[in-house]
């Protein structure tokens, strides 16, 4: 017996809505989900990596087998990312699924990182197990769940490859056609719109912003429509080569529980970013800074938020994605 591919299917659903949930939690690392199945195709278990530090999603589905008095019956595990095959902050989870008597794996995404890519589905086929990945399965949802898997993926790999954080680039566009919004008012965007917005910070390690949006706006930068992940703490990233970012803004900023860091050159502030571990990194800036980001190509993903001419009628989102590594 063998899991069925409709079984497999929702499987890789389930891990991928496991990892999801967890997305802007676990900087440094990707978010990763994963799923035992039996022989029948019976979930054990589904888990998450929740956490730097924490199990990873396959470390964290074995255990819950094991308490479960499950682990005997593992026989195939779906993961989103590819398993790594280096001790970090936990060991190799190569090592956990070995100890297991898994047959089969089923990968999302390989393994961006270019010191361990490939590392973990070769140690476990030379083990003997089976390697499979999410495009070769032959069901209709295959290659929409292979996108999913590459997109929670994305932002580890813009990473790894080019030594900055992911950038979502946020613009809000008024009816009249400018950014400004008219006088008196922090914002002109629906209800909708906003709860994008902190949707979009739920998923960012930090804010970039710069000195005339804050001298402005006097924004709180805190995920409030939503909820936010439990002890998140994000870096506030201020470009501002004439230092006129009040004090008292950044005390206030710091008391919200960001960590600010003021900077003056584009490309130097994103690396210190990216070395402090930021894989995604929200721009929510004015016209200028927004410029910027735009002319030199430092965007991943630009969300265009555009008010209606009509009043009372609903923005419109457009979002313009680059590809994924
Ligand atoms: N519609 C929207 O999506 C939106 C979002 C946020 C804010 N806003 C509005 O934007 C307005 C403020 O506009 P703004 O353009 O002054 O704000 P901004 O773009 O947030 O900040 C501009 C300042 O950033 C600094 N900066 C540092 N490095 C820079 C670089 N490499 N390139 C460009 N600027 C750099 C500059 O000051 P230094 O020269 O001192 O470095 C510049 O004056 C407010 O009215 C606010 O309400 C709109």
């Amino acid at each position: 017996m063998r899991p069925s591919t409709a079984a497999l299917a929702d499987a890789f659903h389930a891990a991928l809505n496991a990892a999801e949930a967890y997305v802007g939690a676990t900087a440094p690392n990707p978010p990763v989900g994963c799923v035992a199945l039996d022989a029948d195709g019976l979930v054990l278990a589904c888990e998450a990596h929740q956490k730097a530090g924490a199990a990873h999603a396959e470390a964290a589905v074995i255990a819950a087998c094991g308490r479960r008095g499950l682990n005997q019956r593992i026989h195939t595990l779906i993961v989103t990312l590819e398993p790594c095959n280096h001790a970090g902050r936990t060991p190799p989870c190569v090592e956990a699924i070995l100890a297991t008597p898994a047959k089969s794996v089923w990968i999302g995404a390989r393994d961006p990182n270019p010191r361990v890519a490939g590392g973990g589905a070769g140690r476990l086929a030379a083990a003997g197990l089976e390697i499979s990945f999410w495009h070769e399965l032959d069901h209709s949802d295959a290659s929409g769940l292979k996108q999913r898997a590459d997109r929670l993926v994305a932002p580890f790999a813009t990473w790894c490859a080019l030594g900055r954080p992911w950038l979502t680039v946020k613009q809000a566009i008024a009816a009249g056609g400018g950014m400004i919004p008219p006088g008196g008012r922090g914002t002109f965007t629906s209800q909708s719109s906003l709860v994008l917005a902190h949707r979009l910070r739920r998923r960012a390690d930090a804010i970039i912003t710069g000195s005339g949006c804050i001298l402005v706006d006097d924004p709180a930068f805190t995920v409030r429509h939503i909820a936010d992940h439990a002890g998140k703490h994000r870096k506030l990233a201020i470009l501002d080569r004439r230092r006129r970012t009040p004090r008292s803004y950044v005390e206030a900023a710091k008391a919200r529980g960001f960590d600010v860091v003021i900077g003056s050159d584009l490309r130097g502030l994103l690396r210190e970013l990216a070395d402090a571990g930021v894989i995604e990194a929200l721009v929510e800036a004015g016209p200028t800074v927004l410029a910027a980001f735009l002319e030199h190509d430092l965007w991943d993903e630009h969300v265009v938020i555009r008010q209606s001419p009509i009043p009372g009628d609903q923005d419109t989102v457009d979002v313009r994605a680059r590809p994924a590594f």
